[in-house]
């Protein structure tokens, strides 16, 4: 999507070799114009995938799963990150390490939202590792439902997350993927 890599060019910030600072448009002042176009271009790609459902994550996977949503006239859903919880029947739980944070969360969703049948699309802002990724899908899975597809803004390529993804059988559609983020420079894998 080649205008959402002209704002990772124009406004990104190599912070290191490993994480890339988006926080002018997607992770903290965020952008709807730009995100308007982010939704358009999940739907696009996912059409076909009889959706009925956006599951994402908070905090910053909100936006560009609300405009999705919001062009596919479905539901969009955020998992709630807590520390640690008090068993409860009514809602999914899973829980997510974060190497980026070393802090392990538990993401829950209200079972009342998910039904045997739905199919999801998973919606995040980065993919990395993918323990967020497959912490939603174990959610949608758990309900009974189907993953249609999981939609990621900004991929980390050098990264396993979306590999592991698609072996284990997922759509993995990432809008931008940076292949390396070497000497304060972004470098985007051949796509587009
Ligand atoms: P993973 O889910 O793919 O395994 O990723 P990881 O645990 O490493 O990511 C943890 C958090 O850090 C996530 O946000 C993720 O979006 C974010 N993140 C990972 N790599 C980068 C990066 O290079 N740049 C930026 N800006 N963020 C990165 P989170 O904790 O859920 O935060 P938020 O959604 O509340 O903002």
């Amino acid at each position: 999507m080649q205008l959402l890599k002209q704002k990772v060019l124009d406004e990104g910030i190599v912070l290191s070799n490993r994480v890339l600072k988006v926080d002018s448009f997607l992770n903290h002042q965020m952008d709807p114009v730009l995100m308007k176009e982010v939704g358009r271009e999940f739907t696009r790609r996912f059409a076909g995938e009889a959706v009925n459902r956006v599951l994402t994550i908070e905090s910053s996977g909100i936006a560009p799963g609300i405009m999705t949503a919001l062009e596919l006239e479905v539901p969009m859903i955020f998992a709630r990150k807590q520390k640690s919880l008090t068993l409860r029947d009514d809602i999914f739980v899973e829980k997510v390490y974060s190497f980026t944070k070393q802090e392990t969360n538990e993401i829950t969703v209200a079972k009342k939202f998910i039904q045997p049948g739905d199919r999801v699309l998973i919606i995040d802002d980065f993919l990395a590792n993918g323990e967020a990724a497959f912490g939603l899908a174990r959610i949608v899975e758990q309900a009974g439902a189907t993953v249609a597809g999981i939609g990621i803004v900004i991929e980390k390529a050098f990264q396993p997350g979306g590999r592991l993804l698609k072996e284990a059988g997922y759509r993995v559609e990432s809008l931008v993927r940076v292949a390396a983020l070497d000497d304060g420079k972004v470098t985007f894998a051949d796509q587009d």
